[in-house]
């Protein structure tokens, strides 16, 4: 896969970091502290975190795109001596810090989603508003491509895939359409389906607040990375490493993400995870102008209880 991006989409895509004083807050970053951030996108809340941290602290950086570590590496470069930076998985958090022999840490963020960079980057297919191939894999090592399994899976895999991660009501009559396309030839681009659920979907019962497409694109997004998966077996292994006081901030961008982060800071109590406030934090208004895909955020945090046995 080719991850190499034109000049215009990396000028264009400055990823703005989401709730970036409400994560540092929460996070309690401490100079000198160790701390993780398990979706180092661009580097923009990394750069803040280690901006409190310095002089003395480790920062962690984890994310599965080649390029995103690339750029993150390039925007933090003066921050070189305190970063150290992992092209892997956030699942594979546990295997990292023990390669670094690290046992506990301060904190651990996960910012979930996509960066402004994938999203605007045509060739990767994430956005409904470009045209590209219907790729959708944020990893290069991932095999299976959005585009595969709209081609070969069958009616009732493809509904089951849109009700479940994309909560799409319309489920059925955007497949049925889908089906009948690939009769004539495989469904290839961004744009061949959006014009799918366009006609599959009645003028009259298009959401107002989110594009046609979204809900498709979402839930075909969720089951090619698996992301729902691996965001439940993650979140206990991550706050296995926390250290007592240590604090654990998850940014969710739909419900689906943030049903499983409220799930998990429920079950995790028994182990001494401290929700740090009961209501997931929002942006402000302020930060909504300035940066709208930030709409759908929500910041969870908890905090790893000093007197739990
Ligand atoms: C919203 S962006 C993070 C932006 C970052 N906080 C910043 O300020 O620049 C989400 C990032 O998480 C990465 N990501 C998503 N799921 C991942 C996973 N399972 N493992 C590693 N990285 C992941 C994506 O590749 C993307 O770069």
């Amino acid at each position: 896969m080719n991850r190499s991006y034109s000049r215009d989409t990396v000028e264009k895509s400055r990823h703005i970091p989401v709730l970036v004083d409400e994560v540092i807050d929460n996070l309690n970053c401490l100079r000198g502290g160790i701390y993780v951030d398990s979706t180092l996108g661009e580097g923009g809340h990394a750069q803040r975190i280690l901006e409190v941290i310095l002089p003395g602290g480790l920062l962690i950086g984890i994310d599965q795109d080649g390029e995103a570590i690339r750029r993150a590496k390039e925007n933090l470069k003066k921050y070189k001596e305190n970063l150290l930076t992992f092209e892997r998985a956030f699942s594979e958090i546990g295997t990292i810090l023990e390669s670094l022999r690290i046992k506990e840490v301060d904190g651990i963020l996960f910012d979930l989603g996509l960066s402004s960079l994938q999203l605007q980057d045509a060739t990767r297919g994430f956005s409904f508003q470009k045209d590209g191939p219907l790729d959708m894999r944020m990893s290069e090592s991932t095999r299976l491509t959005a585009g595969y399994l709209l081609n070969t899976l069958s009616f009732d895999e493809l509904v089951a895939i849109l009700y479940k991660y994309g909560e799409e009501r319309w489920a059925k009559r955007i497949v049925r359409r889908v089906v009948e396309s690939r009769r004539k030839g495989p469904v290839e681009t961004t744009f061949q389906l959006v014009e799918i659920i366009k006609r599959a979907i009645p003028r009259s019962a298009w959401p107002r607040r989110i594009h046609v497409a979204t809900r498709t694109f979402q839930a075909l997004r969720i089951a090619v990375n698996d992301e729902l998966m691996v965001l439940e077996r993650t979140l206990p292994q991550a706050a296995g490493f926390l250290k007592k006081g240590g604090r654990i901030c998850v940014i969710s961008y739909h419900s689906l993400e943030d049903r499983i982060v409220k799930n998990f800071f429920r079950e995790y109590r028994k182990q001494g995870l401290k929700a740090v406030f009961p209501k997931p934090v929002t942006p402000t208004r302020e930060e909504l102008q300035i940066n709208p895909r930030c709409r759908s955020a929500k910041l969870r945090a908890g905090e790893m209880d000093p007197l739990h046995l």
